[in-house]
């Protein structure tokens, strides 16, 4: 199987945590592309879904499903989303499509994440993936100086903003040995919106797309 046959193979698994009549959380990237047409093809109805891009939100509306506001949601059962690493506790690192911001707004109002991944985000310590960081415009180089203490080279994705109308920087070199720590140090500095570590709102399942099948992590 390739990469994309096993995206497919768990954005169809993650139907098992959709719950009828419920609003779903739903992440952005081409993992969630194939929950979002799995989603379209379930029998059981959903209230909708509260979503953490344009782009799935589009894609979302296109095939039918009602996109809710998160502010008029207290919670939601289950947010599902992929990660460009996740380790083997549930922490993630995120933002690879620029979605990091609204991914951890959705997520933080979710009772449990299930992350749907290939095989190969599975890592043993996170910090291969150059971590992305959304920066306010004005801090971007302050906040590279900031990682360069830290070891880290922050490149500045260019010609694009996020869905914010921030600027992403995408900082190489990181090894991310305690992701509890370095998400709350790097949410302090000033400038800095969202850092694409998620371990305050890690993953509470994996599904994991392997040649295999389906493998399921509990964290
Ligand atoms: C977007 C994300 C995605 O979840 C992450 O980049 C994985 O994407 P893909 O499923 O395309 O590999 O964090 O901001």
């Amino acid at each position: 199987m390739n990469q994309d046959q096993l995206k497919a193979l768990v954005g169809k698994a993650a139907l098992d945590y959709v719950t009828e009549g419920s609003v779903v959380g739903v992440g952005t990237g081409s993992t969630v592309d194939c929950f979002i047409d799995a989603l379209a093809t379930l029998a059981k109805p959903i209230a909708g879904a509260v979503s953490s891009s344009e782009r799935s939100s589009a894609r979302l509306r296109a095939l039918g499903i009602a996109v809710l506001d998160s502010n008029q949601l207290q919670s939601v059962p289950v947010y599902i989303d992929g990660a460009d690493e996740i380790d083997h506790a549930g922490h993630m690192i995120k933002g690879g499509g620029a979605a990091l911001t609204r991914e951890k707004i959705v997520a933080d109002i979710a009772r449990r994440f299930i992350c749907i991944a290939d095989e190969s985000k599975l890592v043993r310590t996170l910090g291969r993936f150059a971590l992305p960081v959304e920066v306010i415009p004005m801090a971007t180089a302050q906040v590279a100086r900031a990682f360069a203490a830290l070891g880290g080279k922050a490149v500045l994705r260019e010609g694009m903003l996020s869905d914010n109308g921030c600027k992403i920087l995408d900082v190489h070199g990181l090894t991310i040995a305690d992701p509890a720590a370095m998400e709350r140090e790097i949410n302090q500095w000033p400038g800095v919106v969202t850092v694409g570590i998620f371990a305050r709102n890690k993953a509470s399942v994996c599904l994991l797309g392997t040649p295999a099948g389906v493998k399921t992590l509990t964290f």
